[in-house]
């Protein structure tokens, strides 16, 4: 492993990731859209809550358990989906879901996932909850409604349906790598590419595997041929969607509905009013429309507008234990983080991403601990000294 020997935070793992990928996975994991500024905020904002330190509280039994879409959680995180993860370390998201099962968080598997449900839900040890499912509404619904038959038969019960990728965002950095902006036709091209070069970490990655997204590989015609692959894919992400659609997929997923990508109040009413069991208040880690506000911004007002009627889960830049407890303050239920899991999966594999979650994990215990408050669901605006008029 290159790099300090022990990272202890996410900007540790980071910079082992670094050394290690290839640059232009890395700038793909690591950017943002335009300028950045959105993913610049997003991390800045969270250190604008200035906590509220309580003494003499007794906090000899302080517990970071909660629940979240139904399911216990060791701490209120959840794995956010990335795409191309499994890219990044060898059957990566396999290894990242049996990292989240051994902290006990949900993962969260990306319908651009490299390895498929199957292989993943397989990855679980025995008796661990399975993945959440993270879906793109594609055009062919007929493929949607095969692959939430494929995530329910694999015992997945919670969808997490991502409505702010209309179309992928300008991530100047792939661009310049060479990346985009064709989105997923241009990211397969460029990786088979480079495949062909000896030497690189995830060729091991994929071990033998063709190069494909998982989840969707059985839904192309044409099959295993990457051209063909690539072609579909592209042609398969659909700006088209409404509220409408909503309703459509309602019909189709007998489990919980998490939309992601709101940031809005309107939208989280609406989003509410379809029925949806929870939002993820998320600006796709600053990768859609740079500019937009950071998430630590309208989380409180959205959490106050729709927190009585769904779960209000939150991401973006939310990098220590600490920004978790900062998240919970405003008003989230609980949070999923990005580029950290997928970081500390490059770096150090499952073991690096349990090591990450043990860390966050004993960061929020002392955030608990010293503003005072025993139980997850007692951390609110109180444990909040001051929010910068920003947030
Ligand atoms: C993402 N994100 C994402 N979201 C989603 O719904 N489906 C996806 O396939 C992806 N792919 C993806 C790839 C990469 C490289 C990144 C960094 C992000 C967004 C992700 O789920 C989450 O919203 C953000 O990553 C949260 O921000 P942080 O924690 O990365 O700052």
């Amino acid at each position: 492993m290159s790099g300090l020997q022990f990272p202890a935070t996410a900007q540790d793992w980071r910079a082992q990731a670094r050394g290690r990928l290839p640059r232009f996975l890395f700038d793909y994991l690591d950017g943002g859209a335009g300028d950045e500024r959105t993913l610049a905020a997003n991390v800045q904002a969270w250190g604008q809550a200035t906590l509220r330190q309580r003494v003499l509280v007794d906090v000899s039994q302080v517990d970071t358990r909660t629940r979240l879409a139904g399911q216990d959680c060791a701490l209120p995180l959840a794995l956010a989906p990335v795409g191309l993860a499994g890219m990044m370390a060898r059957r990566g998201e396999a290894q990242a879901l049996r990292a989240a099962s051994g902290a006990q968080v949900p993962f969260t598997l990306s319908t651009v996932g490299i390895c498929g449900l199957n292989e993943v839900c397989a990855a679980a040890p025995a008796g661990a909850p399975p993945p959440w499912f993270q879906l793109y509404m594609l055009r062919d619904r007929g493929a949607v409604r095969a692959l939430l038959e494929q995530a329910w038969q694999a015992g997945c019960r919670t969808l997490v349906f991502t409505v702010d990728l209309p179309l992928p965002g300008m991530r100047q950095r792939d661009v310049r790598n060479g990346m985009a902006h064709r989105g997923a036709r241009a990211a397969l091209l460029r990786a088979s590419q480079l495949l062909a070069r000896p030497g690189w970490v995830w060729d091991v990655a994929l071990r033998g595997k063709p190069l494909s997204f998982g989840s969707l590989a059985s839904q192309v015609p044409g099959g295993r041929d990457l051209n063909a692959f690539k072609a579909w894919v592209d042609a398969q992400f659909d700006p088209s969607v409404t509220w409408q659609d909503i309703d459509w997929l309602r019909t189709q997923w007998r489990g919980r509905l998490l939309l992601k990508g709101l940031l809005d109040v309107q939208d989280a009413r609406a989003a509410a009013a379809a029925g949806a069991e929870g939002i993820v208040v998320s600006n796709h880690g600053g990768r859609q429309l740079d500019g937009v506000a950071a998430t630590a911004e309208v989380l409180p007002a959205i959490a106050r507008a729709v927190g009585g009627q769904l779960e209000v889960l939150v991401d973006g830049g939310v990098r220590s234990g600490t920004d978790l407890f900062r998240a919970l303050a405003l008003g989230a239920r609980g949070v999923l983080i990005g580029r950290p899991w997928v970081w500390a999966l490059a770096a150090g594999g499952e073991a690096g991403v349990r090591q990450l979650l043990a860390a966050w994990q004993r960061e929020l215990l002392l955030a608990m601990t010293l503003t005072g408050v025993t139980r997850v669901a007692d951390i609110g605006p109180e444990q909040l000294d001051r929010v910068s008029s920003q947030i």
